[in-house]
């Protein structure tokens, strides 16, 4: 199960009494009158999550003395959007668990899942729409288009390459890797990016502030989700609140599975991926988990997560000391070094 990181690790520190706040307006959004709603929001919203998104916010926005409602309320939309897209994810890609809990399409049917989802991002674009600011509600919508856009991109082998013809594997998984990086980029870190360029909005930075608090959270995007893929095969079941192999099994390729198959061409795993989509067989599964997690592949994958790291830490020089800055190193070695 996702581990509770606001409680025991230190790059939230600045800002764990506002994340409790925020913990308790997430908490009041599933009080509601509709009996099934207030069940599904109540499965979706419960603990378990990073709360990493609010966290950005608060560190972004916590330099200028804004007022702490404004902060929260910008921090409570974040979590509520990317619960929404969690929500139409799982449904997407048929999931049966998240955070160690049965996910809302599983428990209550896809229907009522996409309705979740919906009301979540509504509940959203409620708050942010109480901050009175066209410009935040711009890069808002920003977001969400990118996130839409993200979920679009196909990231799989297909068929065309004859089984076999290695060249044509090759440039397949080259042109794989380009993709990979802009879906991850539009899905995972334009979130983190609104997360950290609204908060800097609402403080007041300066526009060169605002920039690089939004390149940052574009970086450290990028990093954490090379690091979540790599996780999904390195982890443990109890750890990742989900079956070890998700991306495989749902025949989505990642950076290591890629840099896998690039390093072994004539692998079955190719011709099952061209052929099947996905493996089915979870004894294979499990066998192919073991291999790529024993190759070269994940540090590999390792290695370009940590040159997205480091460019996220150098957007952060330049700017005025601060604490909320440091927290902001911090968490990207947080993002780097985490295991679960
Ligand atoms: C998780 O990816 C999915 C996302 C980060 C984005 C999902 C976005 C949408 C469904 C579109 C926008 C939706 C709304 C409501 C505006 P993953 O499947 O790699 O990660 P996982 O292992 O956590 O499922
Ligand atoms: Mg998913």
């Amino acid at each position: 199960m996702t581990t509770d990181v606001a409680a025991d690790s230190t790059p939230f520190s600045p800002v764990l009494s506002e994340l409790a706040g925020v913990e308790g307006r997430l908490n009041a959004v599933s009080d509601v009158d509709h009996p099934i709603l207030g069940q599904t929001l109540r499965l979706i919203l419960g603990p378990g999550g990073k709360r990493l998104r609010p966290a950005l916010v608060l560190l972004a926005s916590g330099c200028n003395g804004t007022p702490l409602d404004r902060r929260e309320r910008l921090a409570v939309s974040a979590e509520l959007l990317h619960t929404a897209t969690l929500v139409h994810d799982d449904i997407l890609d048929e999931s049966a668990a998240r955070r160690g809990r049965a996910t809302v399409n599983t428990v209550f049917g896809n229907s009522l899942a996409v309705l979740t989802g919906d009301y979540l991002f509504a509940k959203a674009a409620e708050f942010v729409a109480s901050l009175d600011s066209p410009a935040i509600m711009g890069v808002f919508a920003w977001a969400v288009m990118e996130l839409c856009q993200g979920e679009m991109l196909p990231l799989s082998l297909n068929g065309d390459s004859a089984s076999g013809h290695t060249s044509g594997v090759t440039s397949q998984l080259r042109r794989l890797e380009d993709t990979y990086l802009a879906k991850v980029r539009s899905k995972t870190a334009s979130l983190l990016a609104m997360c950290c360029q609204t908060g800097a909005m609402l403080d007041g930075a300066d526009d060169a502030v605002v920039s690089r608090m939004r390149q940052y959270g574009l970086e450290l995007g990028v990093a954490f989700q090379i690091i979540d893929d790599i996780l999904d095969l390195t982890s443990t079941e109890e750890a990742l609140g989900k079956p070890v192999g998700s991306d495989l099994l749902q025949g989505t390729m990642t950076l290591p599975i890629i840099y896998f198959l690039e390093a072994h061409p004539q692998h079955p795993l190719v011709d099952i991926l061209m052929t099947d989509g996905t493996p089915t067989d979870e004894h294979d599964v499990r066998q192919f988990v073991a291999e790529i997690r024993e190759s070269e592949a994940i540090d590999r994958a390792r290695a370009v997560a940590f040159r997205f790291g480091d460019a996220a830490i150098r957007c952060l020089e330049g700017l005025p000391a601060s604490q909320q800055a440091e927290a902001l190193v911090e968490l990207v070695r947080y993002a780097l070094s985490r295991q679960s």
